[in-house]
């Protein structure tokens, strides 16, 4: 059978209006990834996969609950949806709505968004529109405004939203014909862990897959779930989870204690040694917020917290590294310019 996308191989599980019209770009069905190299360099004797959800069409996780929402939209008539964004659900809202022949706005946070998220949301035909404040700015805006007017709210706030996301979780039940032993992704808006707990408890009841246990991973300079109270100016270099009033906060504490799990903060720094280890060990290449879920399971082992020994370990990387190039350009060296000749590159190649 042709894969035709989310809303054919999992629609019946998920809890959509009738008057639904798919609208899909084949996303979903992403790979399960061993990760062995970064298993034995965190101590070993536990297995590592990466779920790698910077390969869906838009490059990021946002396009399985953009499948579901905008495919509802579409079948109530709506013309116009709308979201606030750190940049992925912008881009995935703008190619979903394009694609259902929907406008998009799209309302980010002023120059906190990451260029190839930016640039998507432009090419895919979105109006952006930068708000001069944060994105719990952005998103209060556009909850304000999609009550007043005939406009569809795409933000994970949207109930549909999350029914597409659970699909994740069906998948790797699939994969690894039951549910890992934990599974570690960064929160931020609080969308995502919502949606996993929700789809690894639905698939355990149909199928006694059983659950995980769920780490939750923040950056420390946007950790309200952690400090336990709101942040007024979050600031991460993982611009994606630069977020201080996650909408569904409640729910994500709810999914971690439930699961016998937990959220925790990690450092900038953690977060970016992650991202560079992911990428040098193993040839997956995430962009910084991606990168926080493994960053937590480091920290986690590093601090004696977790004992990993004969676990089987799911970590989410939820966007492509090319969703944000300068974070790498920034730190990298120039490369050597040579001369066009032979003796040229061996006297740099062989000294
Ligand atoms: N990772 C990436 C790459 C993200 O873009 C986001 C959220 C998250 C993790 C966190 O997921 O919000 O469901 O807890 N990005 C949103 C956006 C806020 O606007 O693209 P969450």
């Amino acid at each position: 059978m042709p894969y035709r996308g989310l809303l054919d191989r999992y629609g019946s599980l998920l809890n959509l209006p009738a008057h639904t019209r798919p609208v899909t770009l084949l996303e979903g069905n992403t790979p399960l990834i061993p990760a062995e190299n970064l298993s034995r360099h965190l101590g070993g004797g536990f297995d590592l996969f990466v779920k790698f959800e910077g390969l869906n069409p838009t490059g990021s996780f946002k396009d399985r609950g953009m499948t579901a929402a905008v495919s509802e939209a579409l079948g109530r008539g709506a013309k116009t949806v709308i979201c606030a964004s750190t940049g992925n659900t912008a881009a995935s809202a703008a190619a979903y709505a394009s694609r259902a022949g929907l406008k998009s706005i799209v309302l980010i946070p002023q120059g906190k968004v990451a260029a190839g998220k930016l640039a998507g949301a432009i090419a895919y035909g979105a109006q952006v529109v930068q708000i001069d404040g944060s994105f719990d700015d952005a998103l209060t805006m556009v909850v304000q405004i999609s009550d007043k007017h005939p406009i569809c709210l795409v933000n994970s706030i949207n109930p549909y939203r999350i029914e597409g996301q659970k699909t994740a979780a069906f998948e790797i039940c699939d994969t690894l014909g039951r549910a890992p032993d934990w599974l570690c992704l960064p929160v931020g808006n609080a969308g995502n862990i919502t949606a996993y707990w929700a789809g690894f408890k639905q698939y355990d009841e149909l199928n006694a897959t059983g659950l995980p246990q769920i780490l939750g991973v923040q950056a420390a300079g946007a950790a309200p779930l952690v400090l336990g109270h709101p942040v007024e100016n979050p600031e991460t270099v993982a611009t994606a989870i630069r977020i201080g009033k996650p909408a569904r906060g409640e729910q994500a504490l709810e999914a971690a204690e439930q699961s016998k799990g937990r959220i925790i903060a990690v450092s900038d720094d953690e977060i970016l040694s992650m991202q560079a280890l992911l990428a040098r060990l193993e040839g997956i290449w995430v962009e910084p917020a991606s990168a926080a879920g493994l960053a937590g399971l480091a920290h986690e082992i590093a601090a004696g917290n977790f004992h990993p020994a004969g676990k089987r370990i799911t970590a989410i990387c939820t966007g492509h590294g090319l969703k944000d190039p300068d974070i790498i350009i920034k730190g990298m060296t120039k490369p050597q310019i040579v001369a066009p000749n032979l003796a040229a590159l061996e006297a740099v190649l062989l000294v």
